[in-house]
């Protein structure tokens, strides 16, 4: 088996897990939706964008830290949320939960952990916050919500680019579900914590079909957060409209991404989205994107874009499958060197120092 230290960049480690999963397991990490030119593009559109970088500026120390949403983060880094970590690693969620800690960045929980909310924040003295996805069973709803916060998460992340679930077609075919020792712990009612078997197709597409509300509008959004009654981010957001439709609905951050390319494919690549977005919000709130993050240097992007801070989902999986809590850490040191040698080349020795200027 690899050795770690052999492990140089993520796409090692993409290698390396998806030689560990169970071929159901990675078909339904890896997919995209339909054509997958949504999650192809997430990647090719950072190699389409070139730095126009700025030469003696003093580089001999390289400070990466960044104050994002009351937190001090060492890498403005943080874990987007993931269904189903029980199926990439015993420790699933709160391996990612310890790893979020030891490299003092925030871990956005999904609904669909197969840990419960309760174990995951007790794991760690992590900054965690819940991702919800809002059910037509207003009650169990509000008892996601009231979980996360007895559970001491910090935030609430509403996703709403999946009314439905994008189609991804090796999920079909595999007809996916759960493993039959894992289910979805934050969901009381036993038709939600478990997946449906054998309904010809995804039994997650068949989840979100039968029990997803597909009737969310923005002002359930402002009912959401008296509700919750903590920060609200938006994630999911690909039009400058929307971001500011969102602040006009009070939201507290948004979260520019397109699932990952798994939900409607031939949408525009996160990090494309993401300079008209960053210039209609103007800095009225942080801003985090997500999608095609594989190197430091895409950090860089993103933030000399308009970001405040990125998220990763796969890699994180990948790293959790090599290795658990230790292979996430992994990641994120990978990650951050290779931010710190891309500012170094860029002539950026802090992140105050990252502008649109940068990108030629
Ligand atoms: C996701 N994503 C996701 N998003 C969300 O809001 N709730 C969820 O439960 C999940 N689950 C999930 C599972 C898997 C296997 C993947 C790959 C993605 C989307 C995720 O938060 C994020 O937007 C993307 O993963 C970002 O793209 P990269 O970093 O994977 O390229
Ligand atoms: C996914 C859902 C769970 O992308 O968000 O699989």
């Amino acid at each position: 088996m690899t050795k770690a230290e052999q492990l140089l960049n993520l796409l090692d480690y993409e290698k390396a897990a998806e030689m560990r999963l169970e071929p159901a397991a990675k078909d339904y990490f890896r997919s995209g939706a339909m054509d997958e030119h949504t999650l192809v593009d997430n990647i090719a559109a950072f190699q389409r964008i070139k730095f126009l970088p700025r030469v003696l500026n003093n580089v001999s120390h390289i400070n990466s830290h960044t104050s994002f949403s009351d937190h001090d983060l060492s890498v403005p880094l943080i874990i987007s949320p993931t269904a189903f970590l029980g199926m990439a690693h015993k420790d699933g969620e709160l391996a990612v939960a310890r790893a979020a800690n030891s490299v003092n960045s925030i871990m956005i929980c999904s609904t669909m952990s197969n840990q419960p909310i309760e174990e995951i924040t007790a794991a760690s003295n992590a900054t965690v916050w819940f991702q919800l996805y809002v059910y037509k069973d207003k009650d169990a709803t509000l008892a996601l919500i009231d979980r996360a916060k007895q559970a001491g998460c910090q935030a609430l992340v509403i996703t709403v680019d999946a009314p439905y679930l994008g189609q991804r077609e090796q999920d079909v075919r595999n007809q996916f579900q759960l493993p039959a020792h894992l289910k979805m712990s934050n969901l009381h009612a036993l038709e939600h914590s478990k997946l449906p078997n054998k309904v010809g197709h995804s039994g997650l597409a068949h989840y979100f079909e039968s029990l997803i509300d597909k009737s969310l509008t923005w002002r359930d959004i402002k009912w959401l957060k008296q509700q919750a009654n903590m920060p609200i981010y938006l994630k999911g957001i690909l039009h400058p409209k929307d971001a500011l439709l969102a602040i006009e609905y009070g939201v507290d951050g948004i979260i520019v991404s397109n699932h990952g390319g798994r939900q409607l494919d031939g949408s525009i690549a996160s990090i494309d989205a993401l300079a008209s977005i960053s210039k209609a919000v103007n800095k009225q709130v942080p801003i985090i994107m997500d999608g095609g993050i594989r190197r430091g240097s895409d950090i860089l992007k993103a933030l000399a874009l308009g970001a405040q801070c990125v998220g990763i989902g796969r890699p994180v999986i990948w790293g959790l499958s090599h290795a658990g809590q230790r292979g996430i850490e992994n990641v994120f040191k990978i990650l951050e060197t290779e931010l710190k040698l891309a500012m170094a080349l860029a002539g950026c020795a802090d992140i105050s120092s990252i502008s649109n200027e940068l990108i030629a």
